[in-house]
């Protein structure tokens, strides 16, 4: 505001464009402020400002507009009544000075005209002031006394005359300035005082709005007009919405409560189901620990079967080997030519044969033998040994062994290894008797990758057939009689190598080369991490 009533000071255009560009400028900054006054705020704001404004159009009036037209008012008057005296004088033929004070007394009697002179010299406006007794001492200070000269024959003639009519209208102006302004004040004044009292429904309600629980029923009083105006239109309509907000509210409540209550029922059932299928898993569960550990009994029996079929087959040739010299030996005594000689060779022969059988028992017992802890072996040995327990079964199978002295140590379950050595070999020896076959084969290679060991075990028996590839893994699942197979030998063995050794297991059908000629028929992939 300031820079504005400075600005002001400058040409009239100039200011004018100015004050137009500091009120933009003003607005420009004060906007974001105004923005959180309330409306009483800002429109009391306005209406200085307009006052201001006016004020100042005002002040620019009285300043440059009313001031030079009245002091032109004043020496036309002026003029005129010098024009008049100096006929006057002009006319006496003998210039007396009891002419002179006639005349100076008819013109006094003009109330404007302050004091004349007669002066032989020209003299300055405003040289006699001092002769000014009963001036106004502001008028005197600030406006100089009017003062005009007129040249006559015998000297000047210098008028004095008061400015009065000019301050009386100045201060007219300035009271009507000062009256406008009390106006405009208490004008604003009772603005201020109506607009708060207008708008303080909507205060009210605003602060209602803010505190109350829409939840709750409706307790709170509303905010009080008497006229049907804009207030009373809000507030209806916040009444009906707040009706409104709180049958929207109950609802809600409701189906929330029912909500509630079905969460909670289904949550029970779904409890139920779950404690019932909690029950059903366990249940289940034990039974497929039975299952396994029938199956893996099964498999364990069905071994062993196989392993007393093959111990009655090794042990038949040594024993009848042992019957052979035993018979001997009692026919050369009964003869009398058994000697000592002749008697120890029959006894060390039969200690061999003892001992073989021994050791055949012993190949038995350790195959037999669970394995409960994880232990060091030595892969060669027990393909050797399988092949061992297995080949009294072999009969007229041909075992060609490919590169399979790998001395390579792994940690695991050999006996299980072993098992299920045995079973491929028996498997192969199943289907290679069911065929009539010219030449059979049962070939094991070894070979080794940076991660695993790998046994292959093939047979020239044509292979497994392509619907039962898919199958043969499966626990029962047999193409053998009843009293032949029960079809989980290939079942235990993968189980074994996959989850026991962390190996895997896996047939396929190939063909392999033996002397130039071409067979074909099943493979078994046995692969073995070491290290
Ligand atoms: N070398 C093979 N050649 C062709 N088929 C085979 C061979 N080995 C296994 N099979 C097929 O896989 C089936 C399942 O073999 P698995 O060893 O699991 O049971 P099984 O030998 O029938 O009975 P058992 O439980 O006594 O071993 C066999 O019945 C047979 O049909
Ligand atoms: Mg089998």
């Amino acid at each position: 505001m300031h820079i504005f009533m400075l600005k002001l000071e400058k040409t009239k255009r100039d200011s004018i464009k100015q004050f137009f560009l500091d009120l933009f400028y003003i607005m420009r900054h004060t906007h974001t402020r105004l923005g959180i006054f309330s409306i009483t705020k800002k429109i009391i704001i306005l209406m200085m400002t307009s006052y201001l404004i006016v004020g100042a159009l005002f002040y620019q009036y009285t300043q440059k507009v009313s001031f030079p037209s009245l002091l032109s008012h004043q020496e036309q008057q002026m003029d005129s009544i010098a024009l008049f005296t100096t006929a006057e004088i002009s006319h006496i033929p003998e210039l007396n000075s009891d002419r002179l004070n006639y005349v100076k007394r008819k013109i006094l009697e003009n109330s404007h005209i302050f004091n004349i002179f007669i002066s032989s010299h020209s003299i300055s406006v405003g040289e006699n002031l001092a002769v000014a007794p009963n001036m106004h001492l502001y008028y005197l200070k600030k406006q100089p006394l009017l003062a005009k000269k007129y040249r006559f024959e015998d000297g000047y003639f210098i008028i004095y005359f008061k400015a009065d009519q000019y301050v009386q209208e100045v201060q007219g102006i300035v009271n009507t300035a000062y009256l406008t302004f009390m106006l405009m004040f208490i004008t604003l004044l009772v603005v201020a005082i109506v607009l708060k009292l207008t708008l303080l429904p909507f205060t009210q309600l605003s602060s209602l709005m803010t505190s109350i629980d829409y939840n709750a029923p409706v307790s709170y009083s509303l905010p009080k007009v008497s006229s049907k105006d804009e207030r009373y239109d809000l507030i209806s309509a916040f009444k009906t919405l707040s009706f409104k907000q709180q049958e929207y509210a109950n609802r809600l409540n409701d189906l929330n409560l029912s909500l509630e209550d079905k969460i909670y029922k289904k949550t029970l059932q779904l409890q139920e189901l779950n404690d019932s299928l909690e029950h059903k898993i366990k249940n289940e569960v034990t039974q497929n620990r039975q299952k396994d550990k029938i199956l893996s009994e099964q498999s364990r029996f069905a071994a062993l079967g196989e392993m007393i079929g093959n111990i009655a087959h090794q042990w038949r040739q040594p024993l009848s080997a042992i019957s052979t010299a035993t018979g001997n030996a009692k026919i050369e005594n009964m003869l009398g030519i058994a000697t000592k000689e002749s008697l120890d060779d029959t006894f060390n022969r039969i200690d061999e044969y003892i001992q073989y059988l021994s050791d055949t028992i012993d190949d038995f017992r350790n195959y037999f033998k669970k394995d409960k802890k994880k232990k060091a072996y030595y892969i060669d040995e027990i393909l050797k040994t399988a092949l061992s327990i297995s080949k009294g079964s072999l009969n007229d199978i041909r075992i060609i062994q490919d590169k399979v002295n790998f001395k390579i140590k792994l940690i695991g379950y050999p006996s299980e290894l072993m098992q299920v050595l045995i079973n491929i070999f028996n498997n192969a020896k199943d289907i290679l008797e069911e065929k009539d076959l010219a030449k059979k084969y049962l070939l094991i290679s070894m070979s080794k990758t940076s991660t695993h060991i790998i046994i292959k075990v093939y047979d020239n028996a044509g292979g497994i057939s392509k619907d039962h590839l898919s199958s043969i893994f499966d626990p029962y699942f047999t193409t053998k009689h009843k009293a032949q197979g029960t079809g989980i030998g290939l079942y235990m063995s993968k189980e074994m190598i996959e989850k026991h050794m962390k190996g895997s297991l896996t047939a396929s059908n190939r063909s392999f080369d033996v002397d130039g000629t071409e067979y074909i028929g099943a493979c078994f992939t046995i692969a073995l991490p070491y290290n």
